[in-house]
């Protein structure tokens, strides 16, 4: 394998960084460079001769493109060429390879291809020019001519259109077949509860706005800086779009500032970038404006209805779930929203839904923990109204109904520290002390409110490939085709290599975001540590077993007879775990051996047989302490302590930062965050920071992260299980009880913005 460690700038610890173990909180090797700005982001890389591409986009949600006026955009200075429908380069036109290895069921929009508007926003023309500026005016001076048709954008508006999504058209999985009877069980319980919850749309909003900068060589080669959660996947894009072959295209994605689901598919920039490239035969860059990211998929708006029945010791009867979403026209785009709740409490009688409501946007996309952030809200939020209903404290009704096995197939668990997750962060947040009864707590003219959610989430594996190389010196490199979307990938690979290889951490350099690096998965679903991580250390081994065959080979050797499990890698040695004396220096055995350098390569493949015998999932309890203002319907949520079972804790501190962050997603989610809809224009309205809120500074107050002990190797052989998105779910549920326990008012709609609250 080709070391392109220059080229991808790939980063390595500072000397003197030493030793590391599995576990210890080691900060990112790439920090220095972030802050620094030698990290070069898809919109950063130099290139010569770079022409600028502005996107225009339509205006109108549905209808016909019947013609430009282009000659003033033409006519300003610098402009190169101006592609639309009618003079685009030839690309493939059938659905089928627009398809990444993301796209949900259905034809995937096609940008430029005909003259059809499927949704407000649509790209529709890109500007080319010498420079961004020139670009971006000529921009603003296309006209385009439309012929409208009537849309409809509207969810609620349109419950009576919700259909199941096929099989066939979204590869879906569709909830579990019902458990025992829940309508009947329902109706005969002696308590019920039953509600609707609606969460609006919300939009991922990375700090690096989406880019791609194609860099032509002059043998026609693309290398193309890409904004995205897989090299390899947008590589697949621009081939199959294209009819480039693997060797004509490489994608890299070295650093990227942020995706959180938005990256997983190749976004329309790249395509109209490589287009450009193709056209105009030199380099191109294409870069979206923070409004342009608000049309390219969103966190669906959802309408969820919750039945739960229980005895009046608080023993659950029956549990049903059914959620209605948003898709496009052209694909069905499906998340697992309702499944959650058939994992979470021990019941006879679960009865799951989920429907799916076209409309003429583009399709929704994965957002952090996708389907569970706000599924398991809805039975989250259902369970409080449930405890309130009882009388009975809210972590004592799920304590209740605590689940060994999967109520839905009766599967163990790979592993389940939930109880551990209830008791150290009740304990840790002082639950014991709450008082039973609403609006029993206040301080000045703030009401004060405690309030707790389960959260859960998958602990998934896919398959990857590593190669590691050992040079003569000691040093270390490590490559997969990851990707660090600054959830620090970079150092916890490295850290995994370094400890399994007994190296400083200096001397280990982890290389990733380039397509032409061995095969790794999209970086998603929380299962980069478990699949990449399981990859690097499986490589690791096998360059620990070739090591100790040279080093048996060697004269006078101690090493003989000795088995491969009996030995140790520690400061840059082999020996036998109980007899340090006969160490071996990895460089001496390299160096007797003649070799330059060693290099092994190594396929994960996860154990499916077996995985598929557990249910594999993460777990958290998330306890929240809010203050509310009643007159104002203000809510500051003053105490988070989230208590994590996620495996075995790879790196503490990348770790925390990952759930503190979710934590303070999740509070976004539930006070903050909601794309309004003009459904006349058919257009999101708040398509900008200043309208579109995030929870910033002043909302955040003391979180409080604890990982329990936990240790799953039927999830990886790390015994890691990914936690990334586990940290979000849950946290809006806790608020909203939260903000139930200290006003006596349920607010049953997301976000819970102070009109809704007071
Ligand atoms: Mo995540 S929504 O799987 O990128």
């Amino acid at each position: 394998m080709t070391e392109l460690i220059e080229a991808l700038n790939a980063p390595t610890a500072d000397a003197g960084t030493g030793p590391v173990r599995v576990g210890d909180p080691v900060s990112r090797i790439d920090g220095r460079a972030k802050v620094t700005g030698q990290a070069r982001y898809a919109a950063e890389h130099p290139a010569e001769d770079l022409a600028y591409g502005v996107v225009v986009n339509a205006t109108i949600a549905r209808g016909r493109i019947v013609g430009f006026a282009l000659d003033a955009a033409l006519a300003v200075p610098g402009v190169l060429d101006i592609l639309t429908h009618l003079n685009k380069p030839k690309t493939r036109s059938i659905g089928l390879f627009y398809k990444d290895m993301t796209a949900p069921g259905g034809t995937p929009f096609k940008p430029l291809h005909d003259g059809d508007i499927a949704y407000s926003g649509q790209p529709v023309a890109l500007v080319v020019a010498e420079t961004f500026e020139a670009a971006r005016y000529a921009a603003s001076l296309v006209e385009v001519n439309y012929a409208v048709e009537p849309h409809d954008t509207r969810l609620l508006a349109n419950l009576h259109r919700a259909y199941k999504p096929s099989r066939l058209k979204a590869g879906y999985s569709p909830p579990p077949k019902e458990k025992g009877d829940a309508r009947a069980a329902f109706a005969a319980a002696p308590v019920q509860i039953e509600a609707e919850y609606y969460s609006g749309v919300e939009h991922h909003n990375p700090m690096e706005l989406f880019a791609t900068t194609v860099v032509r060589g002059p043998d026609g080669h693309l290398t193309i800086h890409d904004k995205t959660q897989s090299s390899q996947n947008s590589r697949w894009y621009v081939s199959h779009v294209f009819g480039l072959s693997k060797d004509k295209v490489t994608v890299r994605n070295t650093y990227v500032g942020g995706a959180f689901g938005s990256g997983l598919r190749p976004q329309y920039q790249l395509p109209l970038a490589v287009m450009a490239a193709l056209q105009l035969e030199r380099s191109v860059r294409v870069v979206l404006t923070r409004q342009q990211m608000f049309t390219f998929g969103h966190r669906p708006e959802t309408l969820q209805r919750v039945k739960l029945a229980a005895d009046r010791d608080g023993t659950l009867r029956s549990i049903s779930h059914h959620a209605v979403a948003e898709t496009s026209r052209f694909e069905d785009y499906v998340e697992v929203v309702v499944n959650w709740s058939g994992q979470l409490y021990r019941c006879d009688n679960i009865r799951l839904g989920y429907d799916l409501v076209d409309l003429d946007q583009y399709s929704p996309m994965d957002m952090r923990a996708p389907g569970a952030a706000h599924g398991v809200h809805a039975l989250e939020v259902a369970m409080d109204e449930l405890a309130h209903k009882l009388d009975m404290d809210p972590l004592a009704l799920r304590l209740k109904n605590y689940a060994e096995r999967n109520p839905m197939d009766d599967l163990p668990y790979s592993t389940k520290e939930l109880r551990a997750c209830y008791e150290q962060g009740a304990e840790r947040f002082g639950w014991a002390e709450r008082p039973l009864a609403p609006r029993s707590m206040q301080e000045g003219t703030e009401l004060i409110g405690w309030g707790m959610a389960t959260g859960t989430w998958d602990a998934m594996q896919m398959f990857a490939r590593a190669s590691a190389v050992l040079h003569a010196d000691g040093r270390l490199v490590v490559s997969s085709a990851a990707t660090d979307i600054g959830t620090g990938t970079y150092t916890v690979m490295a850290q995994i290599a370094a400890a399994a290889m007994g190296l400083p951490l200096e001397q280990v350099t982890f290389q990733l975001g380039d397509s032409t690096l061995p095969v790794a998965p999209i970086e998603g679903g929380s299962s980069h540590v478990t699949t990449v991580g399981s990859a690097v250390e499986g490589v690791c081994e096998k360059l620990q077993r070739r090591l100790f065959r040279l080093a048996r080979a060697m004269p006078g050797t101690a090493l003989r007879k000795v088995r491969f499990e009996e030995m140790e890698f520690v400061d840059g040695t082999l020996r036998r775990a109980v007899d340090p004396s006969g160490a071996v220096r990895l460089v001496d055995v390299l160096a007797h051996a003649n070799e330059a350098r060693i290099e092994e390569k190594y396929l994960m493949l996860p154990h499916v047989f077996k995985q598929k015998k557990y249910l594999r999932a993460t777990h958290s309890a998330v306890f929240c302490e809010v203050r509310v203002d009643e007159l104002m319907g203000t809510v500051r949520v003053t105490r988070v302590v989230s208590a994590i079972a996620a495996g075995r804790i790879i790196n503490a501190k990348t770790a925390h930062s990952q759930v503190s962050g979710a934590v303070v997603w999740g509070i976004g989610q539930a006070l903050h965050e909601e794309t309004h809809t003009d459904h006349r224009l058919g257009r999101f309205m708040n398509h900008n920071l200043s309208e579109y809120h995030v929870s910033v500074n002043a909302d955040i107050h003391d979180i409080d992260v604890i990982f329990v002990q936990e240790d799953d190797r039927v999830v990886s052989r790390l015994g890691a299980k990914g936690v990334g998105e586990i940290g979000i779910v849950g946290v809006s549920a806790a608020i909203s009880n939260a903000i139930f326990h200290a006003t006596g008012r349920r607010v049953r709609s997301t976000p819970m913005t102070p009109d809704k609250v007071m």
